[in-house]
């Protein structure tokens, strides 16, 4: 590389990161879009031709093109707390003197406050070193989450460097709230919409979905945003004051909430509730309330925290938007699985933003529990602002109907329903049931599963209803001279509903074990089965114990597939599937291709610098597969102290023994 490109690529990189924050972050760019464009492009070139100077935190490298199958589990290095909750004045106020009482040395009027916008989102941690990001994980259940950095990286407000002065901050950890801007949000339902799936039910949720997505190009078409609110772990301890170091992260490009306000007393935190309770609508993202907390860093340090919650911040949450209407009527909605949910229609409401006609009930038990009558005005909120659900019935007035009762039989097909004991949910227990059949094959073609298109709702209620199409297996025989009659279809149409059908022959293992809709194996536990088996004959010979030894995928997942693959009709269906061209095995090439990439591994007695799950975490994470049984098909076991029979039975098959000093190289050959 010549001197000049080193230059021009470093000063390109430099300034990239500079636009990147002026557009993204301070909302005032400063060049065209097309100037960008043109250093963006410039950047690609050169490091095109000097592919070794490519480097994680260039601007390129935000969308990363590896798809994985799995998040890593990582251990937060200090805890990621979350906030009590207060929901009116006299709980702030008694906040603040819980406060004062533990500090009897500071005069309570001299107390400064923080006051935050509490954005709805999803709290992260970016870990940069040497001014470099390093990982991006969410916050789990505090002390565990999960890597998810190739995400975050597609989030371009995040800075991927910032340059270190002297010898603070050589390492950090910031922590912030990844959303969804409103507009996003209402772009992005719209799509579900067009596309026949359920839309999400709030900015929130949308987010979670991106960024827990395992492509980091489809996290990239979220436009998500972040706010940096705090530091977890920083190496230095210069910074006094929580609003002194906040001005620091803006100064090194980190975005953090301009709204924020530094109060000298108490009292001007009650001030800033009210202005929000009404303005927090017109902002772009979600808020659902404010964080107060103490300004100085040495008197968080003496208030210390709870096992949940730190004392010296709250939350203040403004109540949701509430509406009442009348209950025009109560349905029973059939669900894939048979589950039957009441559903309530109401007289049309506006409620946050959008006209309401309609709420779920959940279930029977909830109905009685809140006694709720065809006829009743209800009180209406809209959980997240998104779905409606009815909190209670207001005062009823005059003679009410009789509470509402369960129907004795499916609304579709008629067979008695059921509710197993302990569960709350009744279920039409009739598997050709038309409803269920419907919403299986609506699941089937969807978008994440076998990815049929024109096949909408439409079309699935005449498969069904013409008794042409019982199981998934009839999709695979349909000619277009068939469907070409279908109302709704024209020629063109039909002809396209044919080859997209075709075309989902080869969606792939994972996709087809998803689609066949399974309870409780949703994408993740399909993709991963899909990439741990390969075959869905593996699957169905793979005894329950092995199945549910799988890192997540648990008793539950393993009971429902072992049993649904044991089920005859579904055996018979899954063969004809496979007679008929549908592709059975995983199309993905594995992960990592390693030493112990598609290796079968058994341990045995205490290994003594690992435990077992940690062990089996490092085999799995490198693409081999921990059972718990030896068998022909075992390539290794792993013998640590006190090993049981395994070892013989491994000896007589002539399985590979490693010992742990052996496992451990074979580990890090990689
Ligand atoms: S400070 C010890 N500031 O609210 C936790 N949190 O209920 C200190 N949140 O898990 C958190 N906006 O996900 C803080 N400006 C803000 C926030 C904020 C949203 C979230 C965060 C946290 C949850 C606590």
């Amino acid at each position: 590389m010549t001197e000049t490109d080193k230059q021009k690529l470093g000063s390109l990189k430099k300034s990239i990161h500079k636009y990147d924050h002026l557009y993204y972050v301070k909302n005032s760019p400063e060049i065209s879009d097309r100037e960008y464009d043109t250093l963006y492009q410039q950047l690609k070139e050169l490091e095109a031709k000097y592919p070794q100077w490519v480097t994680p935190d260039s601007p390129t490298q935000r969308v990363g093109g590896k798809v994985e199958t799995r998040f890593r589990q990582i251990v937060h290095s200090v805890p990621m707390l979350s906030l009590d909750n207060t929901y009116n004045v006299d709980e702030v106020r008694a906040f603040h003197q819980r406060v004062i009482k533990g500090l009897p040395d500071v005069p309570g009027n001299t107390i400064e406050y923080v006051v935050e916008l509490k954005f709805d989102g999803l709290a992260v941690a970016l870990t940069y070193e040497n001014g470099k990001l390093v990982r991006g994980a969410t916050r789990g259940d505090g002390i565990q989450g999960e890597d998810i950095t190739a995400n975050l990286k597609t989030i371009r407000s995040i800075p991927l460097e910032f340059s270190v002065e002297g010898e603070s901050f050589k390492k950090i950890e910031v922590r912030g709230e990844v959303y969804m801007p409103r507009k996003e949000f209402a772009r992005l339902n719209a799509l579900k919409e067009e596309e026949g799936e359920a839309p999400f039910a709030n900015p929130r949720n949308a987010a979670a979905g991106a960024l827990r997505v395992l492509d980091p190009a489809i996290a990239d078409s979220r436009k998500l945003g972040v706010f940096i609110y705090s530091v977890g772990y920083m190496d230095t301890n210069i910074y006094k004051t929580h609003f002194e170091l906040q001005q620091k992260l803006a100064a090194l490009r980190f975005p953090v909430n301009e709204h924020n306000r530094l109060c000298s007393n108490f009292e001007e935190t009650l001030a800033i509730i009210e202005e929000w309770r009404g303005k927090r609508k017109g902002l772009d993202y979600e808020v659902d309330g404010l964080v107060i907390q103490l300004n100085s860093l040495a008197y968080r340090k003496q208030l210390g925290s709870t096992s949940k919650f730190p004392r010296w911040a709250v939350a203040y949450k403004y109540e949701a938007e509430q509406a009442v209407t009348e209950i025009l009527e109560i349905v029973c909605q059939v669900g894939r699985t048979g589950s039957i949910t009441p559903v309530a229609n109401l007289k049309p409401v506006f409620v946050s933003g959008s006209t309401v006609s309609r709420a779920t009930l959940h279930n029977e038990d909830e109905i009685k529990r809140k006694d709720i009558r065809v006829g009743d005005q209800v009180v209406i909120e809209k959980a997240g602002e998104i779905i409606p659900k009815v909190i209670r019935v207001v005062a009823p007035v005059g003679k009410r109907k009789p509470p509402f009762k369960m129907p004795e039989f499916c609304p579709e097909c008629q067979t008695p329903i059921f509710r197993a004991e302990g569960e709350v949910v009744w279920r039409c227990v009739n598997a050709a049931c038309p409803a269920q059949l419907k919403e299986r094959l609506k699941h089937f073609a969807s978008r994440k599963a076998m990815d049929i298109d024109n096949m909408g709702p439409a079309v699935i209620d005449q498969l069904v209803e013409s008794g042409r199409v019982t199981n998934f297996s009839d999709l695979y025989t349909l000619e277009k001279d068939e469907v070409a009659g279908f109302e709704r279809l024209a020629e063109k149409s039909a002809q396209n509903l044919i080859d997209a059908i075709e075309k989902s022959k080869s969606a792939g293992l994972g996709r087809l074990l998803y689609a066949l809709g399974v309870r409780h194996v949703g994408q993740r536990a399909a993709a991963i089965l899909a990439e741990t088996f390969r075959t869905i004959q593996t699957l169905q010979e793979t005894p329950y114990e092995d199945l549910e030894s799988v890192m997540e995928i648990g008793p539950v997942i393993a009971e429902s597939l072992k049993s649904f693959l044991d089920q005859e009709s579904n055996q018979k269906d899954i063969e004809k599937l496979s007679n008929l061209g549908v592709v059975l095995e995983e199309q993905s090439t594995p992960r990592k291709e390693s030493e112990l990439t598609g290796k079968q591994f058994v341990l045995t007695g205490t290994l003594s610098g690992f435990s077992r799950d940690e062990a089996k975490e490092k085999i799995e994470s490198l693409g081999g597969r921990v059972t718990s049984s030896i068998s022909k098909k075992t390539n290794y076991i792993v013998v640590g102290k006190d090993a049981g029979s395994k070892l013989e039975k491994a000896k007589k098959l002539g399985v590979t023994l490693l010992d742990e000093i052996e496992f451990q190289k074979l580990l890090e050959s990689d």
